[in-house]
């Protein structure tokens, strides 16, 4: 759905280039694209308010699929230079040789078929974001290079001698733990440091299991107008597999999983039926030796509120416990 290659890549929630240009609508377009809920998501969704004010370059780590694309856009869309480009560059996608080329652009004449001059990513990003996608996938050359514009503030096109500003945010994703790409020696350790300057890291969704529900329902939504079809809900059981599912695949999988489901039934409502046999597992219970008390916990608490559909002093009894306390564990939880 995220045109990485894409230059001027439009907002999350996708609105058009001129409704990108009011930082307004931008910005509302692209808060309202992410979804969070979990103490831990909506942590991360402060510190990116307060990172997008800046312009200091971003690392954002995290497993794939997690959302560090969508994060990077919400960054660019909260920050004072919404109305300027956006631009992201898939470092793992283009091949070795094309990387240097497309990042910093060339003159005409700088090699063969180079019939003519072309701006790189990094000069078409102006003075809003340029997205390096993948960064730890950088040829080490390029990555000199990098280094170099990054310390200057500047840098040529291949093959020409004019001086480019650098203007654009940076803002580098990796799923990969660069620091460790550093000590086997495929990322430089000085350009680690200069992109590392504020580090944003995406936690897994299992780790944030109180976005799973709201994340199902909007993808849900979101597929359902993508095929234009009737409108389709998610039935308790499924919803409550869901939440114990442990997502290798993170949103991304939660995502094709949704998309599959709709494929297989055609009810009004999914039921845990439709959903892939994984799924189906996870709904008798995760692995429980690898979990730990507190995940155990909550489980069992979400478990016992879909039980009571929702009835508290009846949850609360069935529980052993006040109904203060559980109220109290359903807010820590985010189970509300
Ligand atoms: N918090 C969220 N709210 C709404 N949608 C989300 C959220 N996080 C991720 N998504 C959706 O999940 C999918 C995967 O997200 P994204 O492409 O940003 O992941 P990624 O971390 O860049 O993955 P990869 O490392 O594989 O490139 C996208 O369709 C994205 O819109
Ligand atoms: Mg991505």
């Amino acid at each position: 759905m995220h045109n990485k290659d894409h230059v001027g890549t439009a907002a999350p929630g996708r609105p058009s280039r001129r409704q990108a240009r009011s930082s307004e609508s931008g910005s509302a377009a692209a808060l309202s694209a992410w979804i969070a809920a979990d103490p831990k998501s909506l942590h991360l969704l402060e510190q990116t308010r307060k990172i997008a004010a800046g312009t200091s370059t971003v690392l954002i780590s995290g497993e794939s699929g997690v959302g560090k694309d969508l994060l990077a856009s919400l960054l660019h869309y909260l920050g004072p230079h919404a109305q300027e480009p956006l631009v992201k560059i898939d470092c793992a996608s283009l091949p070795h040789e094309l990387v240097e080329s497309e990042l910093f652009g060339y003159e005409k004449g700088a090699f063969t078929g180079a019939t003519q001059t072309k701006r790189g990513r990094l000069e078409l990003a102006g003075a809003g974001t340029i997205v390096l996608d993948e960064v730890a996938a950088l040829p080490l050359a390029v990555q000199a290079k990098l280094l170099r514009a990054i310390e200057e503030k500047s840098f040529h096109r291949l093959g020409g001698t004019r001086t480019v500003e650098v203007a654009a945010r940076i803002v580098a994703l990796t799923n990969a733990d660069l620091a460790e790409a550093v000590a086997r020696g495929a990322f430089r350790e000085d350009l680690y440091y200069r992109l590392n300057v504020l580090p944003l890291s995406v936690p897994p969704l299992r780790e944030r299991p109180a976005d799973i529900r709201p994340l199902a329902r909007r993808l849900l939504s979101q597929l359902v107008e993508g095929h234009r079809g009737p409108a389709r809900s998610l039935a308790a059981d499924a919803l409550a597999a869901l939440e114990r599912y442990a997502f290798p695949g993170n949103v991304r999988e939660l995502r094709n999983i949704l998309e599959r489901a709709l494929v297989a039934s055609t009810a009004p409502q999914l039921t845990l039926d439709a959903l892939p046999a994984q799924v189906r597992q996870a709904a008798h219970g995760r692995d429980r030796h690898k979990m730990t008390l507190e995940e155990l916990e909550r489980a069992y608490i979400a478990e016992i509120l879909d039980y009571t559909r929702g009835k508290k002093s009846k949850a609360a009894a069935i529980l052993g416990i006040s109904r203060k306390n559980l109220l109290e564990k359903r807010k820590r939880y985010g189970l509300d």
